[in-house]
């Protein structure tokens, strides 16, 4: 198709956003920081790179992310030290865990420098980070060793069946399940703790592969969870009818492989947790645990304690943000720590999003295919 053909179906969230003004009043910094619905700041996930070698079709549709598609240029995205010192400033305000994102952020190179950078953060009473970082698996069993010694904790990797026909062409790249499964052990051997496997289910597409996936990882110490597939960003046609719901996923699990409910083990978890029942119906440690993250069905809203650093420094609020506060500028003007962490108390201290318990009564242009913000640039 020539150029001038071509259509673009997206307007370019990246290109708007919130102009951050300099507080006038310093908020420093005490370790909790609430927003307008009383949620505290404790996560923070950094986009580190809008590229990725894969193109999951609920993420990063071939048709729009082709060859012309105008990833972010260099000079745009934050450095390290960059990163590091805006994740000084949230962890002053009481964020505890650090997420990396991308796009595929083990493409972003010399990752692992950044991970040492971040791994020497503490938080006010002390405490290093809980670091860790989402990835396809493509380049983990290369990377798992460096990244584990960098300081990295722990990995999540996401991986859609365990068919190998289904899983190539849900990637949308030919990329195998094997490779990807090296890449969970590499982790494994390399000591990273608590690796979890994301799968997002669609109905029709991938849902026979819930039980193969349940049967592979139990009793492994590798935890699974189950995603509803969202109508995040503008671009992946998402259709009410392609979410398989978490109480169907349950469904399927007790009827071959029963599973009880448990605890939440933090507050403002976006999983709720299910473990492997023992021949006495009760939970058995040694089977492990699922999980379901059910945010068309059942939003969590409620405790979203979530904040997202966009690959060229722009904070957004929601995973359905359609507008981020630029950071960037700030840092890159005369900013100092102090009002760097005002302005970040400001912006938290205005969040009212809640756009997943809001969904089913918004407008049909701000819910499937609204303007919205992509998951591969602010990430997951
Ligand atoms: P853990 O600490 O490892 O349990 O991390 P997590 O529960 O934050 O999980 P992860 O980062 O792996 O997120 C899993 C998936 O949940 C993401 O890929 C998204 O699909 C979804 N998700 C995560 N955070 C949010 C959120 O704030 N809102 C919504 N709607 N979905 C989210
Ligand atoms: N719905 C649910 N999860 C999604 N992810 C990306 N797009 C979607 C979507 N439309 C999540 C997957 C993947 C991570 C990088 O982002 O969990 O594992
Ligand atoms: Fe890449 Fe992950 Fe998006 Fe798939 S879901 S296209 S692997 S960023
Ligand atoms: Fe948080 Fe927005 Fe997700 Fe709700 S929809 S849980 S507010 S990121």
């Amino acid at each position: 198709m020539p150029m001038t053909d071509r259509v673009i179906p997206l307007i370019d969230q990246r290109l708007i956003s919130l102009k951050t003004a300099l507080p006038a009043q310093h908020v420093a910094p005490t370790g909790l920081l609430h927003d307008s619905l009383h949620r505290p700041l404790r996560d923070l996930r950094i986009s580190v790179t809008d590229r990725c070698n894969f193109r999951c079709s609920y993420c990063m549709p071939k048709s729009v992310f082709d060859k012309d598609y105008q990833y972010l240029p260099q000079q745009s995205l934050l450095s390290f030290e960059e990163i590091t010192r805006l994740a000084g400033q949230f962890v002053a305000h009481g964020v505890q865990k650090i997420r990396l994102t991308g796009g595929e952020p083990l493409l972003r190179k010399n990752l692992e420098v950044l991970i040492a950078q971040l791994a020497a953060l503490r938080t006010p009473e002390g405490q290093p980070l809980d670091l860790t970082l989402t990835t396809n698996g493509s380049l983990l069993a290369r990377k798992a060793k460096g990244l584990k010694d960098a300081g990295l904790n722990r990995v999540t990797v996401s991986l859609d069946g365990l068919d190998d026909a289904i899983f190539r062409q849900m990637n949308d790249v030919d990329f195998p399940v094997a490779d990807v499964l090296a890449g969970i052990e590499a982790a494994q051997r390399a000591g990273l703790s608590d690796i979890k496997v994301n799968m997002v289910v669609k109905r029709g597409t991938n849902d026979h592969e819930i039980v193969p996936m349940a049967r592979h990882f139990r009793a492994t110490g590798i935890t699974l969870r189950f995603i509803e597939y969202m109508d995040v960003g503008a671009t992946n046609g998402w259709r009410m009818d392609e979410v398989l719901p978490s109480a169907d996923v349950i469904k399927q699990l007790q009827a071959e492989l029963p599973v009880v409910p448990l605890e939440p083990s933090a507050p403002g978890e976006t999983a709720q947790r299910w473990g492997y029942a023992g021949a006495d119906g009760a939970h058995d440690p040694s089977l492990g645990e699922v999980g379901v993250i059910s945010s068309v069905t059942q939003a969590f809203c409620g405790t979203c304690n979530r904040a997202r650093l966009s690959t060229e420094g722009q904070l957004y609020l929601c995973l359905f943000a359609s507008q981020g506060h630029d950071l960037r500028s700030l840092i890159r003007g005369s900013a100092s720590d102090a009002q760097l962490a005002s302005a970040i108390a400001h912006i938290w201290q205005g969040r009212t999003d809640r756009y997943s318990a809001l969904r089913s009564s918004l407008p049909a242009d701000v819910g499937a295919g609204g303007r919205r913000v992509e998951m591969s640039y602010i990430g997951g």
